[in-house]
């Protein structure tokens, strides 16, 4: 609809960024902006913005956004993997996760990728019902594929080895 998804403009884009990722997450968050705007950045993101006249009683006209990487696999080649999807309580159900999503994938695609990955957690049932009814898969499920995880002190473990 009237949602425009666009890259991140970097400085604009901070504020968004923070106050999101402040609550989807309860720590680490504070290399993120770093980690996002080097000179070799760990991820790229999407922005929704709503016209003046929507703007929150806060004022954000920044509603929401999506951060993704690139990812390769010998079974697929090129993948494109969505980390955080994010709108704001207020603007949700109105298509602005729809829409964020569809620019992740229409990125993928001009990019030649041929999947879009992506997790959610077992109890986010909203969020599942949302990616379900984009026609995406739990492939948990369907093909027994597990997230794994090396940190801490095994990782470190694992580096030394
Ligand atoms: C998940 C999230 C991004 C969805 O964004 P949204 O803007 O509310 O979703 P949309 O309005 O674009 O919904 C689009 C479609 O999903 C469906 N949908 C959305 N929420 C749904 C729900 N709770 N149950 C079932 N379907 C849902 C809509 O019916 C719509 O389907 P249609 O267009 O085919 O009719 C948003 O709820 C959110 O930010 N949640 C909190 C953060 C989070 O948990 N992120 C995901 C982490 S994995």
């Amino acid at each position: 609809g009237n949602y425009c998804s666009r890259p991140f403009r970097k400085e604009k884009m901070k504020k968004i960024l923070l106050l999101g990722i402040k609550i989807l997450r309860n720590e680490g968050w504070l290399n993120t902006l770093q980690d996002g705007f080097s000179k070799n950045p760990f991820f790229h993101g999407i922005i929704a913005e709503v016209p003046e006249q929507h703007r929150t009683k806060e004022g954000h006209t920044k509603i929401g956004y999506a951060l993704y990487i690139y990812s390769y696999s010998s079974f697929v080649g090129r993948a494109i993997y969505m980390e955080d999807l994010y709108v704001m309580p207020e603007f949700r159900g109105k298509g602005v996760g729809k829409a964020l999503m569809s620019k992740v994938a229409e990125l993928g695609l001009a990019a030649g990728c041929h999947q879009l990955n992506f997790t959610v957690l077992n109890w986010n049932k909203p969020s599942m019902d949302f990616y379900l009814s984009q026609g995406c898969f739990d492939v948990t499920a369907t093909i027994g594929y597990h997230c794994m995880r090396s940190e801490g002190e095994t990782l470190k473990h694992l580096a030394q080895l």
